[in-house]
């Protein structure tokens, strides 16, 4: 079976659990992401929340891309690591008065509103400023993401965005504010999508939607689908880069563009993900009667998805090529779920072997916890082993 290529020595002289970081892969992504947007002049916010390491931060910075943030700790990052204010948007449906009032002071792009209480609250905010906000009204468009629920956020039944029979209302109340200007609509309809027919239906709901509020008189300039492309967790080796290709031409054939009018992305786990791996070591083999299990010394503090969305991520043993053998693989962890796969094959393992959990740089490193205590994972990055 192909494994990802470790620098193991160096990895073995270091404390785990850590996270690594492929650099150059990192950047063919992201060359590759801005290549296939520039076909048709796609504009590119990363969203943080996937991975906030500052030297991840900094590098997608460097290649020009904006930023999506959902809270103010988010925005702050994103100025600390060099992302212009003028390609900052931000997003959530319960943005504090503080974190309101940091957009503000930094003139950041976007505020993507997600009800009309935010939209009353980011007017009075800006108006003892005295400055106009820019908003984007996050529509919740009804279109089923179909990936898991816990990341699905398009829906009528989930608390995202503004519903569709009542944005009329909403547009009305917000075109008579003074210190709010509507720039845009704003979707997002769920995380790890790998069916391009919901991104399909997503087109062809902001073509109608933007119909009828032309028969209103209303215009939008910018029109912004969000992020949710999947990457390929079984195939990390194989499929390393997503296609953005098929992604942006599924979008570029659908939707019609109004003259003027730019189009806005917010993609995260599909630049982040493949780069990133969780590196822990094997504390011990322990034989159970009915099957045996490899005791780890990472947990679900330093990578919760399996635990919290039962997903799947590859591991490999990067230090053996012994024969494979059938182990549930757990973390150390004072809970039952703290099991990141059930009869998983790995090559025979060893105390002291290396466990690397692959595609594991988006939402990885960034929902790490403290909890029972534990310290949080410390990052390489491939250039600087
Ligand atoms: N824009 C908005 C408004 C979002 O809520 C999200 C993700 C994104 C963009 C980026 O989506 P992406 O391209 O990464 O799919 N922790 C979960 C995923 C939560 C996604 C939340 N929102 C996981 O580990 O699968």
């Amino acid at each position: 079976m192909l494994k990802g290529t470790f620098p193991i020595d160096k990895m073995k002289a270091l404390e785990t659990p850590f996270y690594y970081y492929d650099v150059n892969l990192l950047q063919k992504t992201l060359d590759v992401v801005k290549a296939e947007a520039g076909k048709y002049d796609y504009h590119i916010h990363y969203a943080v929340k996937a991975n906030a390491n500052p030297r991840v931060l900094s590098i997608i910075a460097a290649n020009g891309l904006g930023a999506d943030c959902v809270s103010g700790g988010e925005v702050q990052a994103s100025l600390d690591a060099g992302f212009p204010a003028g390609k900052i948007v931000f997003a959530g449906v319960g943005k504090a008065d503080w974190e309101i009032n940091l957009g503000l002071d930094n003139d950041i792009f976007c505020f993507n509103v997600e009800s009309v209480a935010e939209l009353r609250i980011i007017n009075e905010l800006a108006a003892l400023k005295g400055k106009v906000a820019q908003v984007a009204l996050r529509v919740n468009p009804e279109v089923d993401a179909h990936t898991h629920a816990k990341i699905t956020t398009g829906l009528k039944e989930n608390k995202f965005g503004i519903n569709l029979s009542q944005l009329n209302g909403v547009i009305t109340e917000l075109l008579a504010m003074q210190h709010v200007k509507l720039i845009g609509l704003h979707f997002h309809i769920g995380s790890q999508i790998t069916d391009m027919s919901s991104f399909q239906d997503l087109a062809i709901c902001a073509n109608e939607i933007q119909e009828d509020l032309a028969t209103l008189g209303v215009h939008l300039d910018n029109i912004n689908f969000g992020g949710g492309l999947g990457i390929d967790y079984y195939h990390p080796n194989h499929l390393p880069i997503p296609s953005f290709d098929n992604y942006f031409a599924v979008i570029h054939k659908l939707l019609k563009v109004r003259p003027g009018q730019q189009i806005h992305f917010e993609p995260g786990r599909s630049i982040v993900g493949q780069c990133g791996n969780m590196i822990s070591k094997v504390l011990y083999v322990k034989e159970g009667e009915t099957k045996n299990f490899a005791i780890l010394d990472a947990g679900f503090t330093e990578l919760i998805r399996p635990a919290m969305y039962d997903s799947y991520h590859r591991m490999e043993n990067i230090t053996s090529e012994e024969e494979f053998e059938v182990y549930d693989v757990v973390g150390p962890i004072c809970e039952s779920s703290d099991v990141f796969g059930k009869d998983v094959e790995l090559n025979k393992a060893r105390r002291g072997d290396l466990i690397a959990f692959r595609s594991a740089g988006a939402y990885g490193e960034v929902m790490a916890s403290q909890y029972n205590c534990r310290r949080l994972p410390k990052a390489y990055f491939s250039d600087q082993l």
